[in-house]
């Protein structure tokens, strides 16, 4: 208790110093698309790091609900994500461009980590809120990412979020695939967007 007393302290005296870093991985994170990756190697410490800091994510009664499934070469998984595609379209709806795209998406990326929400058995927690922690801890990913240096790509498209790839995670039927994150580095750094301006998206009460 005295210890982490003294650690609270800390971080409130040093909170100011904090802020602009922060603020800067943050306002720097940007989706990268896999192709813009140039194939440079991340160390699988770095990765380990980076799973790290989703494990602090907030968690809703401890469910900790946040899997990983990490690959560290992406064309395995890439492969794997197109022949899901294939085997699971109807001949006439096959599109071989789509197939080609997914099974060459890593072609440029470092590590790929599928991320999953666990669903728990506390029944006082709904599974929204487990979703929603699941993607606290990829955001912590991202951020780290950043910090990092790392590029980063969050995708849901494809066959992610269908049932075919669940199966092939081996899911619960209640468990949710929060996404695929491609990590890698690039060699240009996109500028970032937001269209509806921040005021019209709060409401202060004083
Ligand atoms: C739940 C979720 C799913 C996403 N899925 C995709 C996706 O499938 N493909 C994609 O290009 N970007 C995807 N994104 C990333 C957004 O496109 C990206 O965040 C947005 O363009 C804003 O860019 P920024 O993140 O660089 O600020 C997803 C983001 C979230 C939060």
């Amino acid at each position: 208790m005295r210890k982490a007393l003294k650690q609270l302290k800390y971080f409130s005296s040093t909170m100011d110093s904090y802020f602009p870093i922060i603020s800067t991985i943050i306002k720097n994170r940007r989706n990268i698309k896999p192709v813009m990756m140039n194939g440079k190697r991340i160390p699988d410490e770095h990765v380990n790091s980076l799973l790290e800091l989703a494990d602090w994510a907030p968690t809703h009664g401890y469910t900790e609900p946040w899997r990983f499934t990490v690959y560290a070469n992406p064309a395995e998984f890439c492969h794997q994500h197109a022949e899901l595609y294939k085997q699971n379209t109807a001949p006439n709806d096959f599109v071989e461009g789509i197939y080609g795209n997914l099974y060459n998406q890593g072609n440029e990326a470092s590590h790929v980590i599928l991320v999953n929400m666990k669903r728990g058995n506390l029944p006082k927690i709904p599974a929204i809120e487990e979703i929603e922690a699941t993607s606290c801890a990829i955001q912590n990913i991202l951020l780290g990412a950043t910090a990092l240096g790392i590029a980063s790509y969050w995708g849901t498209g494809g066959m992610i979020q269908k049932q075919a790839m669940k199966d092939f995670l081996q899911l619960g039927e209640d468990d949710h695939i929060a996404g695929v994150i491609y990590l890698g580095y690039a060699d240009e750094h996109p500028a970032g967007n937001r269209t509806v301006p921040l005021e019209e998206k709060i409401r202060w009460i004083k």
